[in-house]
């Protein structure tokens, strides 16, 4: 995109944020230039803490379509525009709500985890959400012996597994096709370049990878390490738009994107966040649509799980 057309478009968002008293969220892998006129930027949980305080009429979410969502089962009373609704999550779309009423049916008396990414659907079928950040959390917040079903991320799943010990968690068989095409070929090949590099990754990737990291966390506490690590290098195993947020705080180190296992199909780039661009953000403040609806019976549900989530942290 030209600069001239970006600063131009920059400066309408700007003026239809304030015309129709309207607050953009965006999750760290947009695109920098959809992260630049955020007034709130985040991971999945800072966000959805953050839907619910915002004071202001319209929300913008610069997300994908769950995000959008989740922001709306929060904020009922708010109208929530999504400016891309195609820019779905191959993690949400793997878990498909009546088939997840169907996996539960057969788990009876086990409570039911999910992972922020899922679709209001499945929300309003589970007890306790919980994102990258919190997952460890709310597991532990769960009586030993309960048994559990954790969902949609296979990964993050059983890397919490193994960090609790715990066996009596049933996972739900979801990925994300982003996190999932990491090599470790190429990944152990680019440690071998930079020595001194600390290998930062998301639970998302497959457990290889995981072992292989220095450091595991969300998009949010990956961002806290490289503050206050004492590497000065930095091998990134999650999606490439958290670089932007990296270098703009970091600008004395360097973060070195790990390449998926497949390089000219780029996909350490979530093809979904990228699908908000500053054109579509113009026109959907422009037109206040798409606009997310949801019914209220679901939505209560989903609530609830949510609300259980942000009360554990
Ligand atoms: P975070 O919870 O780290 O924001 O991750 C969201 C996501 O979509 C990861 O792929
Ligand atoms: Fe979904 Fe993966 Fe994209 Fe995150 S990176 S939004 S989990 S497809």
């Amino acid at each position: 995109m030209k600069a001239d057309n970006t600063a131009s478009l920059s400066r309408r968002i700007e003026a239809l944020k304030r015309e129709k008293r309207a607050v953009i969220l965006a999750h760290y892998y947009t695109r920098p230039e959809v992260q630049a006129v955020a007034d709130f930027l985040g991971d999945s949980l800072a966000l959805s803490v953050k839907a619910q305080a915002v004071d202001a009429d319209i929300i913008l979410f610069a997300g994908v379509h769950f995000m959008a969502e989740t922001a709306k089962v929060l904020c009922p009373g708010k109208k929530v525009l999504i400016p891309c609704p195609e820019a779905g999550c191959s993690l949400a779309e793997s878990c498909d709500a009546a088939e997840f009423a169907a996996f539960k049916a057969k788990y009876p008396g086990h409570k039911v985890v999910s992972y922020v990414n899922t679709t209001v659907g499945v929300k309003a079928l589970t007890d306790i959400c919980c994102t990258s950040s919190n997952a460890l959390q709310v597991v532990r917040s769960i009586p030993e012996e309960q048994p559990v079903i954790f969902a949609p991320d296979r990964n993050l799943g059983s890397y919490i597994r193994k960090l609790t010990g715990r066996s009596n968690m049933v996972l739900w068989d979801g990925a994300c096709h982003v996190h999932e095409e990491f090599s470790l070929e190429k990944l152990l090949a680019l440690k071998k370049e930079h020595p001194e590099a600390h290998v930062v990754a998301h639970p998302e990737c497959r457990a290889y990878i995981v072992e292989a990291a220095d450091f595991v966390g969300s998009t949010a506490a990956i961002l806290d390490y490289c503050g206050r690590s004492d590497a000065r290098e930095f091998i990134v195993v999650t999606e490439a738009g958290i670089l932007a947020e990296m270098q703009r705080r970091y600008p004395d180190r360097t973060f070195i994107p790990a390449p998926p296992d497949d390089e000219s199909c780029g996909c350490n780039n979530c093809c979904y966040m990228k699908m908000v661009t500053l054109e579509n953000i113009v026109s959907c403040l422009e037109n206040e649509s798409p606009e997310i609806i949801l019914d209220e019976e679901v939505r209560r549900k989903a609530e609830r799980s949510i609300l259980n989530m942000i009360k554990i942290g």
